[in-house]
């Protein structure tokens, strides 16, 4: 019942030419293929490009950040409604990147789902451990306070919006891969939480992406999991062949 998500997250790459060449050629690459959601995160500026390249493919756009308001004296800042003016379905929210290198917590998350969930847009909601907390036994205190914090005060509704995204720190852009094992068995914990935290049917319907260092090589056995319903994929989505490849998982 969960149609799987491919996402590729380009982080602070390419042009708005070296975007929009990138997504013609994964265009091409996947045209053929309708049972899988396939979609891109390029930055800010290139996003009307990108939107323009896809417009009649089977690609959404997403974008990889975004501002709790809709409008005002905020210096720098772009809202979920100018995001979708643009042409974007999802916002990226709670990548550890902005969790590590812009001081983003748990509360300054919250608002962006609630915000986001206001505009109707979808959020690909980002949590995972570091190596440290995975080796000292915090990690399911940790990814519970995310998921807690993160999702505070969404209901049913608004979960139906929402993709959550399991990237253990210590996977992200190292060429480190969870196991299938260690994959699974984070993805169960957090399909129990939802169930836990909302009911039965949230936690059937929401689509729980696998992300950090996913590669054409070990995407296929990660697929094959029960709990992974897709992934988030940062270096390899850089390349049309690779990402192609990913979403093409067998
Ligand atoms: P990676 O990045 O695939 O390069 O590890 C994943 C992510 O940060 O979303």
């Amino acid at each position: 019942m969960r149609t799987p998500m491919i996402a590729g997250n380009w982080k602070l790459h390419k042009t708005c030419n070296e975007a929009v060449e990138l997504v013609e050629a994964l265009k091409a690459a996947v045209a053929d293929i309708n049972d899988v959601e396939i979609v891109v995160a390029p930055v800010f500026t290139a996003l009307t490009s990108v939107a323009a390249s896809i417009e009649g493919s089977s690609i959404t756009l997403a974008a990889q950040n975004c501002y709790p308001q809709e409008s005002g004296a905020f210096t720098g800042e772009v809202s979920p409604s100018l995001l979708k003016d643009a042409g974007c379905r999802y916002v990226i929210i709670g990548h550890s990147e902005r969790r590590q290198l812009c001081g983003e917590n748990d509360e300054f998350i919250n608002q962006k789902a609630h915000a986001l969930a206001a505009a109707g847009l979808g959020t690909i909601f980002c949590i995972g451990e570091t190596l440290e907390e995975r080796e000292s036994d915090q990690m399911y205190d940790v990814l519970r306070r995310q998921v807690r914090l993160g999702l505070k005060g969404l209901d049913t509704t608004a979960m139906a919006s929402v993709v959550v995204a399991y990237e253990p720190v210590w996977a992200i852009g190292t060429g480190k891969t969870a196991t299938d094992e260690q994959a699974q068995e984070v993805h169960a914990f957090l399909r129990a939480l939802l169930k836990e935290l909302y009911d039965e049917k949230v936690a059937a319907a929401t689509r729980i992406l696998y992300g950090g260092s996913v590669k054409p090589d070990n995407v296929d056995s990660l697929m094959a999991q029960p709990d992974v319903d897709g992934a988030l994929v940062g270096g390899a989505s850089l390349k049309a062949e690779d990402f192609a490849r990913i979403i093409n998982f067998e």
